[in-house]
Order: structure tokens, then sequence, then C-alpha cells
């Protein structure tokens, strides 16, 4: 038996913001990040739907990029002090994370961070509140997903949270809030939703159901992610709805070990001075990746058919030139993008540079740690080839140094 589990209701469109003001409740909490939301004026917009809803409204703001366990804790005890019944978390993927987790928490105060990553294994939701997530970036698909990603920095590590119960009740996937992204969010965000479909089409979790949804999410994303960063606004709107169709196949086909990687090296140098930003280190791990998976042969006609029908190799080529050309491809929109090839040249900045903020003696010495916490991430399961810890090593030394994937 599988199951493909989405919100109840999505809104899309421009202005469908404005569906706040149909939700019915007493009490709504809005959870938001740092400012651009109340900057661009969405947050005021959101408080007087939820007004004119005739409901009572608390703003928990100052939602952290990569929010933390600290911050999750925080907001379920002004949770349990208002009691909403109505969670509406506003904004990129961090807001909404926590919010998510947060939710648990108010729900089942008992429940540890330690409960929560348990995977599939959240209690019942839904006794105390609903939840709502409008996203204003195009790549987490946070909105429709049964995911959560919480940092645990005294670990350095980023935890997903996996569970249909945190599923939103109701999307809101409204193109106006994605028009404020600044450039290099765009970059990163439309990476990570082209990894979602790619990894959601070859995923051992596929299914009849997410296929579709992969398929036509690469080939939006194929049509209009360079054009959104170069400042085209309607390929910014459509962006926004391929980003949600890649969340809707990966929520129900689950990802793969390209997360898997990203999730355990996004932290792993912060004493260095920055992050490996996701949608970026998905970039780069990606064509690593699919060199890798396809050596397994059901992975590698995968890889074909979705070659296919972005039109980049000839149809009659063999799989294995279609999986160089999808490699390709996906190297020419990191140079489109200006996303480094390797972590050697990620700049503190995000942007390539001749050496990067991680130095080579301080990554081989955290390698045989990364690589195990990747091999034990949630992602790796539904991989469709599975690495071996000596395996997953080399592929992250490949990952470093934009050396071929040849094992
Ligand atoms: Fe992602």
């Amino acid at each position: 038996m599988a199951r493909f589990t989405l919100p109840r209701d999505i809104y899309h469109g421009k202005g469908s913001l404005e569906a706040l003001k149909s939700f019915k409740g007493k009490k709504a909490i809005i959870c938001v990040g740092g400012g651009s939301m109340k900057r661009f004026g969405f947050l005021d917009k959101a408080e007087g739907y939820l007004k004119e809803a005739g409901m009572e409204v608390k703003i928990f703001d100052g939602i952290e990029p990569d929010p933390s366990v600290e911050t999750v804790m925080r907001g379920a005890e002004a949770m349990i002090e208002f009691q909403p019944d109505w969670i509406v978390a506003i904004g990129g993927g961090s807001p909404i994370d926590a919010a998510k987790a947060m939710w648990i928490k108010y729900e089942y105060p008992d429940c540890t961070f330690e409960d929560m990553c348990k995977v599939f294994g959240i209690p019942e939701l839904r006794k105390k509140a609903h939840f709502c997530a409008v996203s204003s970036t195009s790549g987490t698909a946070t909105e429709v997903t049964a995911f959560s990603i919480i940092t645990d920095y005294s670990k350095g590590i980023k935890y997903p949270i996996a569970d249909f119960e945190i599923t939103p009740d109701v999307a809101i996937v409204d193109p106006e809030l994605a028009e404020t992204m600044p450039q290099k969010l765009v970059a990163h965000t439309g990476m990570d939703a082209l990894t979602h479909a790619v990894e959601a089409y070859v995923s051992t979790a596929n299914c009849d159901y997410t296929d579709p949804l992969a398929i036509h999410a690469i080939e939006m994303i194929q049509n209009d992610l360079v054009a959104s960063y170069n400042g085209d606004m309607g390929a910014r709107d459509r962006m926004h709805n391929a980003q949600c169709l890649a969340g809707m196949a990966f929520s129900n086909a689950l990802l793969g070990i390209v997360h898997s990687m990203a999730h355990k090296t996004g932290a792993a140098f912060a004493d260095f001075g920055a992050h490996i930003i996701h949608g970026a280190a998905n970039a780069m791990y990606l064509p690593k990746v699919i060199a890798f998976n396809a050596k397994d042969e059901t992975a590698k006609k995968r890889y074909g058919v979705i070659a296919d029908y972005m039109g980049i190799a000839d149809k009659n080529a063999s799989d294995d030139d279609k999986v160089k050309a999808l490699i390709a491809f996906v190297r020419k929109m990191c140079d489109d993008l200006r996303i480094p090839h390797c972590i050697k040249q990620y700049g503190a900045d995000s942007y390539p540079c001749e050496n990067g903020f991680v130095p080579e003696n301080v990554f081989l010495e955290r390698l045989p740690e990364i690589a195990k916490n990747a091999i034990g991430d949630a992602c790796t399961g539904s991989n469709p080839r599975q690495p071996s810890v000596e395996e997953m090593e080399k592929l992250l030394k490949c990952c470093y140094y934009d050396t071929e994937v040849d094992f």
C-alpha cells in the first residue's frame, strides 16, 4: 500500500493570500521570519485578512534562517500561552519549517525534539490547531510537504522531521510574495526545486501519482528558472508553481542522497563563518549523484526519460549519453546562476571563488563523520542506489574537488 497526501486546499495565483479571509476560527498565530514580509506589506495584509475573518491575531516573528531547536521551543511556548486554532506561517522555508515543529510541540508539550525526529512517528495533530503555509520563496515547497528541517547547532547538524501529520491543511502559493525574492535566493531555491523533482523521479518510492508532477516541474524549471533569475517576473510567477509541483512529488516520492549530503554538510563548517546554503549544496552535488546513481540500470533509464522530456539529447541516443546530457545541463545551469561546482570553490558569500571558505584539511578531517551522518539521513533510504560509507566518502570528495564519479 502506498499513500499520497497533499494539503486539502491549495490556493494559487496572484492575490491568493486573500483566501485567509475565508478561514474559520477564533485565534490565529502568524509565524514569520526576519522582516521582508513585513517590509513588503504582506504581514499586514495577512493580519488584516485574518481579522476580517473575525479572528484574534498574534504575531510570532524573528524566526531565523535555518531555524534552531531553541526557536522552535520558544514559538511553541508562545502558542501554548495564546492557544490558537490556526497557525499561519508566512515566508521562506525557514519560518514555515519552524512553525511545523512548533505545532507538534504545541499539540504535545511533552514531545521532545528527539521524539519529533523519529521518521513518520508524529502523533495525530489537529486536535488544537490547523496549519496554513504561505510561501514567499520558490524552492523548498514546504507549504505542501510532510517535512521540516530544524538545525541542532550544538551538533552542527540539520535534522529532517518527516510525517504526513505535518503536511499543512492549506497552502497559499501567491506569486506576488515570490516577486520580492533577491536574485541569489532565486538561484538557490530554484536549484533546490530542480533537485526535488529529479530526486523524486528516480526515488525508489516514485509512483504514477508523483511522476507527472516531477516531470512537469522539471520542464517548467528548465524553461523558467534562468529567466526568473534574470528578472523576468512572468517566469518568476511560473517558478512559484513549478517548485510547488516538485514539492507535491517529493513529499510523496521522497528524495535521495543529494539531500542527505546537503543536510549533513550544510552546517558542518558553520564555525568557519558560513553555511553551505541548501539549494547551492544541492546544485553542486546533483551532477555527482546522477553519475553515481546511473550505475543502477533503473535509475539510468529514468534519467534518460527526464532527458527525453527536456529535449536535451537525441531520442535515439544511449541512456549513458542521455545521463551525460543531463549532467551537462545541470552544470550549465549552475554557471548561469553563479553557483560553484564544488565545495572547494564555494565562497563564504556562496559565489564561485578560487579558495572557498571550507579549508581542505578541515574537510578531510570531518569527512568520515559527515559521510556516516549522510548515510544515516532520512533521505538515503529512498535513493535508487545504496552507497556504502566508503562510497559516500568518495562521493563527498568528488563534491569537494569537482572530480569525476567513476565508481
Ligand atoms: Fe531541498
